[in-house]
């Protein structure tokens, strides 16, 4: 196994690219499969979880053939419905290929994704939706088994704004009979995007972006061409890493309108944030300032940045709380954080972080692919050297991130372990 090691200490400076967003890639593949033909997507990121996506898709018969992140998908020979156990446990995604088998072949066997290091995660709200379009639905040797002769449209009011349940039913509302109608839906960047690149295949949708969106079916769509928007997340992790070396980075492919939530809670703790032309400028201040978070669904501070922003707040003047309102167990890099020097206080589903200059580097291990982006953070701001373990759990989410660090001055490398 590898892992990274950074000798903390050094501002950043420079221009970081921004890769593809995991988390609009990922859908948009899976959505290829709702067309007999071959799509085209460009600007996907380079990630094990892409390559899970990738394997899931040949599994199920597609030929997938991809160069410098331009992938061509052709949906033509589809032959299994079948997501197995295997590739399902290893990226819990896999069950957006439940919406797209359904409403192309009327049958989809996945299997129960189970549980994962930040939560339960449970998918009963994909189902109900499911269902509510005329899916029969039962559960057998863990395995979802799914079948509709044909779906028709619903109104479906989600108990919370689930991101994959909203992208699991517009697929497969895309193709079935009349209206459906998604209240309570997400509202991320990445369910807009996958909205758009229906709309281009022929589906007829609008309100993505806002709570309510209205479906009407189509009785065929065309293959998918399209770009995948910058990662929001990893160009929000790049800005913290700017703040907390107190370092001048422009994060180019950042979008201003993604970040808001982000960005005024990096201003209130000292950040400069220049919007320009083709990214965010951000200059670290000289002192951190402790600032209260907690993470909501979007357009709030998302839960996928809690971890990046908690390193940043350990080498803060004075004291925050972090609150964590989306998963149930999403303060794993806690204890790794304070085998650096981290003075961290769980109280319930809240942190209590008291700033220190004292952070120092130490052989830390990483759980989760948020939590190792912290670990790296929390290494880039401390004295001697600091070595992230598992470092698997990073490279699912993050493109080459030690290379575009080491770009901007960093001293941190790959190695194995
Ligand atoms: C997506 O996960 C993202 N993953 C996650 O990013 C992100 O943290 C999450 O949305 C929230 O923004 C991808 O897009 C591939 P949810 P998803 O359904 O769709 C509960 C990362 O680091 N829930 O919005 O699984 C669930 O338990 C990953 O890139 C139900 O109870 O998130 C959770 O507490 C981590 N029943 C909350 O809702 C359901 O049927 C949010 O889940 C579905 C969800």
């Amino acid at each position: 196994m590898e892992k990274i090691v950074i000798k903390g200490g050094t501002p950043l400076n420079g221009t970081v690219q921004v890769s593809g967003a995991k988390n609009s890639a990922l859908p948009l593949l899976f959505a290829t499969l709702l067309a007999d033909g071959e799509s085209k997507i460009c600007n996907v990121p380079a990630l094990r979880d892409i390559n899970t996506a990738v394997k899931l898709l040949r599994e199920l018969g597609a030929e997938v053939a991809s160069q410098d992140g331009r992938y061509r998908i052709n949906t033509k020979k589809i032959q299994s419905i079948q997501a197995p156990y295997d590739l399902v446990k290893t990226m819990r995604a896999s069950v957006l290929v439940l919406g797209p088998l359904l409403a192309r072949f009327g049958q989809a066997r996945v299997s129960l994704p189970g549980g994962c290091a930040i939560g339960a995660r449970p998918i009963n709200l994909h189902l109900k939706g499911l269902e509510a379009l005329g899916a029969r639905i039962h559960i057998d040797h863990g395995y979802i088994e799914a079948t509709a002769d044909k779906l028709r449209g619903a109104k479906i009011s989600f108990d919370l704004p689930t991101v994959g349940g909203t992208e699991n039913l517009l697929m497969a509302a895309a193709l079935a009979e009349g209206e459906t109608v998604l209240e309570n839906a997400a509202r991320e960047p990445e369910i807009v995007q996958l909205a758009d690149a229906l709309n281009s295949m022929g589906a007829r949708i609008e309100g993505a972006g806002t709570a309510i969106i209205h479906i009407q079916g189509v009785s065929r769509l065309n293959p998918l061409e399209c770009q995948v928007i910058p990662d929001r997340i990893e160009a929000g992790t790049f800005m913290i890493a700017a703040a907390i070396t107190g370092g001048h980075v422009l994060v180019r492919g950042a979008v201003r309108e993604d970040q808001q939530a982000l960005i005024s809670k990096l201003i209130e703790a000292g950040a400069d944030i220049q919007p320009e032309a083709d990214g965010l400028r951000v200059i670290g201040p000289k002192n951190v300032t402790s600032v209260d978070i907690r993470t909501s669904v979007f357009p709030g501070f998302p839960t996928d940045m809690q971890a990046q922003f908690m390193a940043l707040m350990t080498v803060a003047g004075g004291t925050s709380r972090i609150s964590e309102t989306v998963f149930e167990n999403r303060f794993m890099h806690v204890c790794e954080l304070q085998r650096m020097g981290a003075d961290i206080q769980i109280d319930g589903h809240s942190a209590i972080i008291r700033g220190t200059d004292q952070m120092t580097g130490a052989p830390v291990m990483a759980t989760d692919l948020r939590a190792s982006a912290s670990l790296i953070l929390a290494g880039l701001a401390s004295e001697n050297t600091t070595e992230v373990a598992r470092i698997y759990h990073l490279d699912r989410g993050y493109e080459k991130i030690e290379e575009k660090l080491a770009a901007l001055g960093a001293d941190i490398w790959r190695e194995q372990e």
